[in-house]
């Protein structure tokens, strides 16, 4: 199955698929390109290092969010790609684009959904002040962290904790929990009912 992973930062849940799943033959996945909405973005350079293609995408280099979604769904459907995995992907689609692809993009998103949604989780999550946060992985609908869900992994919060300790530590899940979920995808152990996925 080729996936195609869409980025905007560091990229170490790239590095995690380059490992777990395209370099390894018995997953039967394949990155077919990496997608980056920021040239400086780190992930392009691990992607490079990996041999993966890749294409810088930027938001202000078109008119109009559509356009832009357009240029993304042109890549997607010339490298063949079957689902589009966003691994720190910091842009949202316009709904025609989530239609076209529906049950076919995921995010992971380093919270508990539908608990601390948006572009701060993790300094929103230590702010309210709970206990126990974590990872979702989830199919994309139209509205921001919001699909249904696939997976969730808990991460227990120090009273030590800074933001970049929690996540650290919520990372480490990530690199775990998305691999498996997407070997799941590619085997067609997912079956949605409604709000519901069912892993089989
Ligand atoms: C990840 O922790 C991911 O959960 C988060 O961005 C980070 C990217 O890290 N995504 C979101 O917050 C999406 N709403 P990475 O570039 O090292 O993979």
């Amino acid at each position: 199955m080729k996936i195609a992973v869409l980025v905007s930062g560091s990229g170490t849940n790239l590095q995690t698929l380059i490992e777990q799943l395209h370099q390894d033959e018995t997953s039967g996945i394949d990155i077919a390109v990496v997608i980056s909405d920021r040239r400086k973005a780190y992930a392009l350079t691990r992607a490079k290092r990996a041999g993966i293609s890749t294409h810088v995408v930027r938001t202000q280099d078109f008119e109009n969010r559509q356009d832009f979604d357009a240029e993304i769904s042109k890549l997607v459907e010339h490298y063949g790609v079957e689902l589009i995995v966003l691994a720190g992907f910091m842009k949202l689609f316009q709904p025609p684009f989530v239609h076209k692809y529906q049950n076919r993009i995921i995010n992971v998103h380093p919270t508990l959904l539908p608990a601390f949604p948006g572009a701060h989780p993790v300094a929103d999550t230590l702010a309210y002040g709970v206990k126990i946060t974590g990872v979702t992985v989830h199919f994309v609908d139209e509205d921001v962290d919001s699909g249904p869900i696939i997976a969730q992994s808990a991460v227990p919060i120090l009273d030590t904790d800074d933001e970049e300790s929690l996540h650290n530590r919520i990372q480490v899940e990530e690199h775990k929990l998305y691999p498996e979920v997407i070997k799941w995808y590619a085997q067609g152990k997912l079956k949605i009912k409604g709000r519901k996925v069912i892993v089989r």
